[in-house]
């Protein structure tokens, strides 16, 4: 399957939420989600199957969470991404891959998460390179807030993850202190609570970018208290 092969499901007027193949499509502007009763994770239509389930949060192409849903056939997989023409390469390679446990939502993070997902239900979740809006007028855009640290921990199961990796210094600082400021995540790794160094940990399309300009990379890893 090429990417441009998959279309999107609905005109703007008609936008609601949908499963279509692999895909969930969550709109934008769109205010009743009450309306749609999404089905638990072990359904058919997701995973069939009650194996632990990681969600990645802004998947870019995909790259990493194919990888490891690749090598982890295990355990489940959601990408989350807004963006369609990226979301739908996620979703050839999906199809392409014939990888069952990975599934793809096209929507907002935060959306997604606060209207779709059960409580503890999630065995971890990542955000690879989250867009770090540096401008302060661009701030309300920024993907780590105060809502996002506390609807990530309702659905994240006790005592289990959430690592973010991040290019941008400015940024990283913005993370620790809306996560452990929420008083709901803890660091993993003793101050500065990042790393630099993560061999094992793949290899996303702006890590490797960022890698190949010689920028240091921060990867934070938190739990859920
Ligand atoms: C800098 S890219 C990183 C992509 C990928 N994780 C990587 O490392 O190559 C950020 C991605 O996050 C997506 N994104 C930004 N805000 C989002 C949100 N609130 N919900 C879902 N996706 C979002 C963007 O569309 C973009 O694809």
């Amino acid at each position: 399957m090429k990417p441009n092969e998959l279309k999107y499901p609905h005109l703007f007027k008609e936008r609601r939420p949908l499963i279509a193949g692999r895909v969930f499509f969550v709109p934008d502007y769109y205010f009743e989600h009450h309306l749609f009763s999404f089905p638990a994770l072990e359904d058919e239509r997701l995973f069939g199957n009650s194996n632990p389930v990681f969600v990645e949060y802004c998947s870019g192409n995909g790259s990493w969470i194919v990888e490891k849903a690749k090598a982890c056939r295990d355990k489940n997989w959601i990408a989350v991404e807004r963006d369609f023409e990226r979301a739908r390469k996620i979703v050839s390679k999906t199809v392409n891959g014939k990888l069952a446990n990975l599934f793809v939502v096209c929507g907002e993070a935060l959306t997604f998460t606060r209207h779709y997902l059960r409580d503890q239900s999630i065995e971890g979740i990542f955000v690879n390179f989250p867009d770090p809006w540096p401008k302060e007028r661009h701030a309300k855009h920024r993907l780590f807030q105060s809502e996002f640290a506390k609807e990530t921990a309702r659905v994240v199961s006790f005592q289990k993850g959430a690592v973010v990796a991040t290019d941008d210094p400015a940024y990283a600082e913005n993370i620790s202190s809306v996560m452990l400021g929420s008083l709901l995540w803890e660091s993993a790794i003793p101050f500065p609570y990042y790393r630099t160094e993560w061999q094992e940990y793949g290899t996303s399309f702006f890590q490797a970018l960022w890698e190949k300009k010689g920028r240091t990379i921060r990867y934070f890893s938190f739990l859920r208290r």
